[in-house]
């Protein structure tokens, strides 16, 4: 039997887990228009959640359009990217996307060109660098344009949408911000990684996008949905899970989706059919996972300096929420000021090792966390 968990991709259908409640929010969202900046730390289930609440839209209704912005670098990839996307998303025929792309496009010059596979594929033929003008005008009122038709609702979804930061001119956001004011009945998600950019993007006064949607951060799964997700699948595979060792498996991880999936999943192949699941067993496969890791984790931490550690060491050490600025938690992890937990804050945030957590912090990679409690302790 194949291992009921994944980890790494999409999860979709059967392998989706709950979240009925951020479905409605993101569906409701979509039938009204709005605009919404979805966040949170990597893997946490962003697009695996966004994509399950587009497959509930009635399909003859709407023309919804995800765009991954991970590969863009700039105002003319983006602008090529979200093209592509609304194209496609019209149509599953290459001739079809063919003529959408002509007349919403022009100016990206489509072209139909042969796949790698042999098939037929939609392109664009425009430069790829430089500084794009009536090109991105014309890709970010095609949505208004296909609304104004009145046959459909129209929903873009931008993923990994802190990409925009990395291209060098904020002429994108800018142009972001007067169609989010002048498309009122076109919906807009924004899904974004970094927490800490992201809010800096609409609550800092000063950036284009300040207040121009609203906010929607994504929590873990909680331990009632786990439950009977991760017992289902260990019934079915023939194999025995108490619920004192799902809470187990929920407090190692906090309920982080990716974690906590990774975690069972090495679980559910070392646990021998029949064998109930030991503390023992869950301890086993936190062992192999770090063991796994050892090498990354290592070369990373060699890689800080003495306050940067201390302070990981710190956060680690203590319950979620902790106040690092605070005075008693500079003296006990021997940062002795706080414009050293400042630094080695800054450096530690730049390098995506640790996120903004309210008013704490907390270490991205759950399972650097524990291999920090378990190798530098003392
Ligand atoms: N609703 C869910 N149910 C079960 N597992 C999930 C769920 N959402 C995310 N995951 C797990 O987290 C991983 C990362 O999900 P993904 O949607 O790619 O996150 P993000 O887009 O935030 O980086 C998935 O491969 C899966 O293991
Ligand atoms: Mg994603």
């Amino acid at each position: 039997m194949k291992n009921p968990f994944q980890y790494g991709d999409v999860v979709g259908g059967d392998a989706f887990c709950n979240r009925r409640k951020e479905v409605g929010d993101l569906l409701r969202a979509m039938e009204n228009g709005e605009k919404l900046f979805v966040y949170s730390e990597r893997r946490f289930g962003k697009t695996s959640l966004v994509r399950f609440a587009l497959d509930k839209l009635p399909k003859k209704q709407y023309v919804s359009a995800y765009v991954d912005l991970w590969p863009t670098d700039g105002a003319l990839s983006f602008a090529t990217v979200t093209a592509k996307a609304i194209a496609e998303s019209m149509s599953t025929r290459a001739e079809k996307i063919f003529e959408i792309a002509k007349s919403f496009f022009g100016r990206l010059s489509p072209s139909m060109t042969i796949n790698d596979q042999g098939r037929p594929e939609v392109t664009f033929g425009t430069k790829r660098f430089g500084e794009p003008g009536p090109e991105l005008d014309e890709v970010l009122e095609a949505p208004r344009k296909i609304a104004a038709q009145g046959k459909w609702r129209v929903v873009v979804v931008f993923d990994e949408f802190q990409q925009i930061l990395e291209y060098g001119s904020d002429k994108v956001e800018r142009q972001l911000r007067s169609i989010i004011q002048t498309q009122t009945d076109v919906s807009y998600i924004f899904l974004g990684s970094r927490r800490h950019l992201i809010q800096e993007m609409f609550l800092n006064r000063s950036r284009p996008l300040y207040r121009a949607g609203g906010h929607y951060p994504l929590g873990p799964i909680k331990e009632k949905d786990w439950l009977p997700f991760i017992r289902k699948r260990f019934l079915d595979g023939g194999k025995k899970i108490d619920e004192e060792q799902i809470h187990s498996i929920y407090r190692l991880t906090e309920g982080h989706p990716f974690y906590t999936q990774h975690l069972c999943h090495v679980l559910w192949d070392i646990c021998e059919k029949k064998e109930p699941i030991s503390e023992d067993l869950i301890e086993s496969a936190v062992r192999t996972l770090l063991a796994h890791e050892s090498y990354a984790y290592t070369t990373l931490w060699e890689s800080l300096v003495i306050n940067q550690r201390r302070f990981l060491k710190g956060l680690a050490s203590e319950p979620t929420g902790v106040k690092p600025f605070a005075s008693d938690f500079i003296q006990r992890h021997g940062l002795r000021s706080a414009s050293n937990a400042q630094r080695a804050i800054e450096y530690l945030l730049e390098r995506d090792v640790i996120d903004r957590d309210n008013s704490s912090f907390i270490i991205i990679d759950r399972f650097f966390k524990i291999w920090i409690q378990k190798t530098q302790s003392g």
